[in-house]
């Protein structure tokens, strides 16, 4: 089998798997566990963050990887597309936002205690902001296969003037 194919197929495998468990442990805090911890001991709250910190730092470091592994395998097949490049820079960026959020829900340093202090809040933010990042991800690739059908039904032989 072809390697540049099963490359692209683990690193979307590992991508968009991250992000289901990210987003989806991110939904059980804010609408399940959340509202439960509500009044109880500190010490079984921090027992639970330290818990999910792992996940949220590892789960990091594996959207980041495999999505620069995407952006650079894409690269080629979008040049001068300037919807593409505008949708996955603001992306990008917003994943980032995300990551300092999701960072500082689980962290430690006095600095980002107020998002600690009002967590339901920025577990909100943070759910708001990947949904939209979700939303732009999947318009970029429903736009890819939707290219990609027109190039297979009218391909270039076929749309050039004839002589
Ligand atoms: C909160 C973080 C992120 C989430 C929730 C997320 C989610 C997703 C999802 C669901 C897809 C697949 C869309 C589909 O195939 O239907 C995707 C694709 C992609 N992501 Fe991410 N992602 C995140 C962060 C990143 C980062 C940090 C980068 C780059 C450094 C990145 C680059 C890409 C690229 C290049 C694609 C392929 C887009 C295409 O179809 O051309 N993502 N992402």
């Amino acid at each position: 089998m072809d390697m540049d194919l099963v490359l692209a197929v683990l690193s979307r495998w590992i991508h968009v798997g991250t992000a289901i468990v990210l987003v989806g442990g991110t939904s059980f805090m804010k609408f399940v566990l959340g509202p439960v911890l509500q009044g109880q001991s500190p010490e079984l709250v921090q027992a639970i963050r330290n818990r999910w910190k792992k996940f949220v730092h590892g789960g990091i470091a594996l959207l980041i990887l495999s999505g620069f592994f995407n952006y650079i395998r894409s690269m080629p097949m979008h040049k001068g597309d300037g919807l593409y490049h505008g949708l996955i820079g603001t992306k990008i960026i917003l994943a980032f936002v995300v990551f300092f959020f999701a960072s500082a829900l689980v962290g430690r340093s006095a600095g980002t205690q107020k998002f600690r202090d009002n967590s339901g809040k920025w577990t909100a933010v943070v759910l708001l902001l990947s949904s939209l990042i979700i939303a732009m991800s999947g318009v970029l690739k429903v736009r890819d296969n939707e290219k990609a059908k027109v190039a297979v039904s009218s391909p270039a032989s076929e749309s050039a003037p004839k002589e």
